[in-house]
């Protein structure tokens, strides 16, 4: 097949898609897995009522019956195999990895108690133990391939750094903290609901308002954390340089959360009067709920916000009630463009589509639509300190 027929016939699988999907063929729900299962049922998105499938109305419909799955091209397989085996490498959020650093300090321990003791085999045994698990922990192993990175490059070693280079992209794929990227909604108090965009520039995690209020508007950022793990020393800092240690949570809240601790970030929260006006940046924690909740606390003003992935219903209405819209104007469509059209054409006619289908969507979307959102009601757990 040539490149832009690929193309159109892609397009048009998409259109289809949405198609499909305002007939109540398709339900969209965020993905779930085992261990939260319970808990995000709070978040539960909303679901399409399941009406059976109309019979093809058009004879265009039945080039689109019985297709087979797109083969995945070599490169995305790959991919996948890649990070299939780099997830393997590393200890996964969640009480596993809080087993694995109790082991860690326990074996630092017992490293330094060998060295006073001057019992040398004792002391490489547990070096060599403690390196050896050091290399399950995604954070860690970020951090170490950082510094001789650093130190790799200072000292001229072109091959060994691109191979630290690479090590710690590796485990930094697998921290949580930085897989956060895209939407979330939280509750902004009498603001109601916002939409936020979490992007990052380079270790920094900056979350802007894709949806805003009077006091911050949107296209302004809402906090920001640092999350380098080597971060310069500042003179006279000090304990605000210190990571936060995470929270631990009762016996009852980490049953409901599937994990026992909860880690921190420092960060900056910002704050402003109506209008924008004098705007300022205050102390803040980033807090990991879970990989797919967290929550932001302005400590000053013991304001914690919680946020959570928006249904793709529920993000495309926000978009939209704030000015942001698949196409540009709708044009009508008596009938589906041919399949050998301009690839411009057939763009336009899946644009459309998908503003039809938003529409569709929107009109099913009732009171219930920020269920998904779960706004930290019960949440004595979860609190600050
Ligand atoms: C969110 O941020 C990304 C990265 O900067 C950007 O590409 C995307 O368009 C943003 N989305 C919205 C809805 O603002």
């Amino acid at each position: 097949m040539t490149k832009p027929y690929r193309t159109a016939l892609s397009l048009l699988l998409v259109c289809l898609s949405f198609l499909l999907a305002s007939k109540g063929v398709y339900s969209f729900i965020v993905p779930r897995n085992g261990a939260l299962r319970e808990t995000r049922s709070l978040f539960t998105s909303f679901q399409f009522e399941d009406e059976s499938p109309e019979e093809p109305t058009s004879n265009r419909q039945a080039e689109f019956q019985n297709l087979e799955p797109v083969q995945e091209s070599s490169i995305r397989m790959e991919r996948k195999r890649k990070d299939k085996e780099t997830g393997k490498k590393f200890v996964s959020y969640g009480d596993d990895l809080w087993r694995l650093r109790s082991v860690m300090n326990k074996l630092s321990r017992r490293l330094l108690d060998a060295i006073s003791d001057g019992t040398p085999e004792v002391e490489d045994k547990v070096r060599s133990q403690l390196r050896e698990i050091e290399q399950q922990d995604p954070e860690l192993v970020y951090e170490m391939e950082l510094k001789d990175l650093q130190l790799a490059k200072a000292t001229g070693k072109t091959d060994d750094a691109e191979r630290h280079g690479e090590n710690a992209m590796e485990a930094r794929g697998c921290i949580p903290a930085f897989n956060l990227e895209g939407l979330w909604v939280g509750k902004y108090g009498h603001h109601g609901y916002e939409m936020i965009n979490v992007t990052y520039q380079g270790d920094q995690l900056i979350a802007y308002k894709v949806t805003g209020d009077k006091n911050v508007p949107k296209g302004e950022i809402t906090f920001q954390v640092d999350l380098s793990p080597i971060k310069p020393k500042a003179i006279g800092s000090g304990k605000m340089d210190m990571p936060l240690q995470p929270i631990s949570l009762t016996e009852k809240a980490a049953k409901k959360w599937g994990t026992k601790q909860l880690p921190r970030y420092r960060g900056l929260g910002h704050v402003a009067e109506p209008r924008f006006s004098n705007g300022q940046w205050m102390e803040g924690q980033l807090i990991l709920i879970s990989q797919e909740y967290f929550s932001f606390a302005w400590i000053p003003i013991e304001t914690q916000i919680f946020f959570g992935r928006p249904s793709p219903e529920l993000a495309l209405k926000m978009l939209r009630e704030n000015g942001v819209s698949a196409s540009g104007g709708l044009k009508a469509w008596e009938s589906p463009p041919p399949i050998d059209a301009d690839v411009e054409v057939l763009k336009e006619f899946a644009a459309t589509c998908l503003d039809l289908t938003t529409e569709d969507a929107e009109e099913s979307l009732e009171g219930g639509a920020f269920s998904c959102i779960w706004h930290g009601v019960d949440t004595e757990e979860c609190s600050f300190q």
